[in-house]
C-alpha cells in the first residue's frame, strides 16, 4: 500500500493521486490570477494569498504582544501576502484561552497600535504595499481556564476535562459578552487595524453556540436562536459606526454529528445547508469577506487541518491527507458559490507544498475561492508569496512538511513556530519541551 502521506516528486503525480482517489481539485499552472487585486469594503487587498491565523503563544502576562509576536508579524508582512489574519486575540479577560495568548484591553491598545503600524511599514518596505490586516477576536470558551461553555457535548466535555453537570454560560452573560466585544472591536478600530473578525470556528465558544441545538433559552436550538450572538455583535458593531470592516472565522462543518455539530447531518457527514443560509444573511448584513474553515482541532485535527505526522499526543491519518484536502477545499468551494459576491478566504493549502500555488490559481481562476489562507505554510515559509511572484513557484527547500511540531508546542501553550524551518528560533524550545515533557 502507498504510504498515506505527501510522496509527490511532480505535479503530475500529484493529480495522478487526485484522479486515483476520484478527488475533484482545479490546477493552474498559470499562477498569474494570484497577483490580482480584490476589493473588501473601500479597501484593496493587493494579491489572493494571505496568512491564516496562527497562535505563537507569545504575548506578555497583560496580553500585549511580545518581542516573537512582533517578529512573527513583520516576516508575516515582509513575505508578500496581501492579507495577514492575526491570531485568536482575546475580547475579554475571561475568553484568554491561556496567559501567552494575545489579549487586547484598553490598557494596551497602544501596543496593538505599535504592532500594526510596524507591520504595514515592513510591508510597504519589502514589496511596496501595505498588507490587509484583519484582527480575530475570540472567547477560547472551553479551551480557557474558566472552561465556559455554551453547551454540552460528550466528546468534547470528556477531552477538555468538563464536568457533564456544568452549566452553561447564561443567556444574561452572553448578552454581556456582545458588548464586550462591541468594546474590543473599538479597540481593534484605533489600533488601526482594517478589519475585525469575530472568530466563530474551531468550536471555541461562538462556534459551539452555532451547533449549541439543546441549549435552551434565547441563544440556542433553532436556526434563528443559534445564530444570533453572531449576528447579533456583527449587527451592534456596524450600528456603533466604528469605522473598521467586520468579517467572520467561520466553520462551515464541525464533523461533529448532528445534534452536536453544525453543518452535519446525524452521521458527521457534511450538509452545509445552515452554514449557506447564514453566510448568505452575513453578506446581507454587509460583510464582504468570509474565512472558511471546518472541525475542530481537539477532536479531529485530521480533519481540521490534514498532516503527515500526528505528532506525539496525536493519532496517524485514518486517510490519505489528499482526501482531507479536498473535502476542505471543496467545502470552501460550496460556500463561495453560496455567496459569489463575498470574498471567502480558503483553508487547507499547507499540506499540498509546493503544488499549493496551482491549487490556489485554479481555485481563483474557478471560483472556488477569491482568496487562499496559509497557516502552518506561513509559519514555515513566511516568504512563500513573494516567491510565488517573482518565481512561478515554491521552494520544495521551503515548505511546511506537516510534521506537527507547531501544533504540539501550541497545545502545550509553549512559544510555538515552525521548528523545521524557523530551527534557530524553534528547534531549542521544542527541544527544551521534549526535555520537560519525556515520559508524561
Ligand atoms: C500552531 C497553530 C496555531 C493556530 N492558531 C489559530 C488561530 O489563532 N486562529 C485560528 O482561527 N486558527 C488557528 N489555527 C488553525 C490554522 O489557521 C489553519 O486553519 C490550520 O492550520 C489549517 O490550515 P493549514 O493547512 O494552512 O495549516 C492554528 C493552527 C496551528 C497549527
Amino acid at each position: 500500500m502507498q504510504q498515506m502521506r505527501f510522496n509527490y516528486k511532480t505535479l503530475q503525480d500529484f493529480t495522478a493521486d487526485l484522479v486515483r482517489f476520484n478527488l475533484d481539485l482545479p490546477i493552474s499552472t498559470d499562477v498569474s490570477v494570484l497577483q490580482t487585486a480584490v476589493s473588501v469594503g473601500t479597501k484593496a487587498i493587493h494579491n489572493r494569498l494571505s496568512i491564516q491565523p496562527m497562535e505563537g503563544c507569545d504575548a506578555l502576562a497583560d496580553g500585549s504582544p511580545g518581542e516573537l509576536t512582533f517578529r512573527r508579524y513583520e516576516r508575516f508582512a515582509r513575505g508578500g501576502a496581501g492579507l495577514i489574519w492575526f491570531e485568536a486575540t482575546a475580547a475579554c479577560e475571561a475568553g484568554r484561552g491561556k496567559p501567552s495568548q494575545l489579549y487586547l484591553h484598553e490598557s494596551n491598545v497602544g501596543s496593538f497600535a505599535k504592532l500594526v503600524s510596524q507591520t504595514r511599514q515592513a510591508g510597504l518596505e519589502a514589496t511596496g504595499r501595505a498588507p490587509y490586516l484583519v484582527l480575530q477576536l475570540t472567547h477560547a470558551g472551553r479551551y480557557g481556564d474558566g472552561k465556559v461553555i455554551a453547551v454540552h457535548e460528550p466528546e468534547l466535555d470528556n477531552r477538555a476535562g468538563v464536568d457533564p453537570g456544568k452549566p452553561v454560560i447564561t443567556d444574561a452573560e452572553l448578552r454581556v459578552l456582545e458588548d464586550e466585544f462591541v468594546a474590543a472591536a473599538r479597540l481593534a478600530s484605533q489600533a488601526g487595524f482594517d478589519a475585525v473578525d469575530i472568530k466563530a470556528c474551531h468550536r471555541y465558544l461562538i462556534s459551539e453556540l452555532l451547533g449549541a441545538h439543546d441549549r435552551p433559552g434565547e441563544y440556542g436550538g433553532s436556526y434563528e436562536n443559534r445564530t444570533r450572538w453572531l449576528k447579533n455583535v456583527i449587527t451592534k458593531i456596524k450600528d456603533a459606526k466604528i469605522g473598521i470592516e467586520i468579517t467572520t472565522r467561520l466553520n462551515a462543518y464541525d464533523a461533529i454529528p448532528y445534534p452536536y455539530g453544525w453543518g452535519c447531518d446525524s452521521e458527521g457527514g457534511i450538509d452545509l445547508t445552515e452554514p449557506k443560509r447564514l453566510v448568505r444573511e452575513l453578506a446581507g448584513l454587509g460583510l464582504t469577506m468570509i474565512n472558511i474553515t471546518i472541525a475542530t482541532p481537539y477532536l479531529k485535527p485530521h480533519i481540521s487541518r490534514p498532516y503527515d505526522q500526528p505528532g506525539r499526543n496525536g493519532y496517524p491519518q485514518p486517510e490519505h491527507p489528499i482526501i482531507g484536502i479536498a473535502r476542505i477545499l471543496n467545502v470552501v468551494k460550496e460556500m463561495q458559490k453560496a455567496v459569489p459576491d463575498c470574498v471567502i478566504v480558503g483553508t487547507g493549502f499547507s499540506w499540498l507544498r509546493q503544488f499549493a500555488p496551482y491549487v490556489a490559481a485554479g481555485m481563483v481562476k474557478e471560483g472556488w475561492a477569491s482568496i487562499c489562507g496559509f497557516g502552518r505554510g506561513g509559519f514555515a515559509y513566511p516568504d512563500f508569496a513573494n516567491d510565488i511572484f517573482t518565481a512561478g513557484e515554491m521552494s520544495p527547500r521551503k515548505v511546511c512538511i506537516s510534521c506537527s511540531k507547531c501544533s504540539e508546542l501550541k497545545g502545550a501553550a509553549r512559544l510555538t513556530g515552525c521548528v523545521v524551518r524557523d530551527s534557530k528560533v524553534y528547534a531549542p524550545i521544542y527541544q527544551k519541551f521534549l526535555e520537560e515533557t519525556a515520559g508524561k
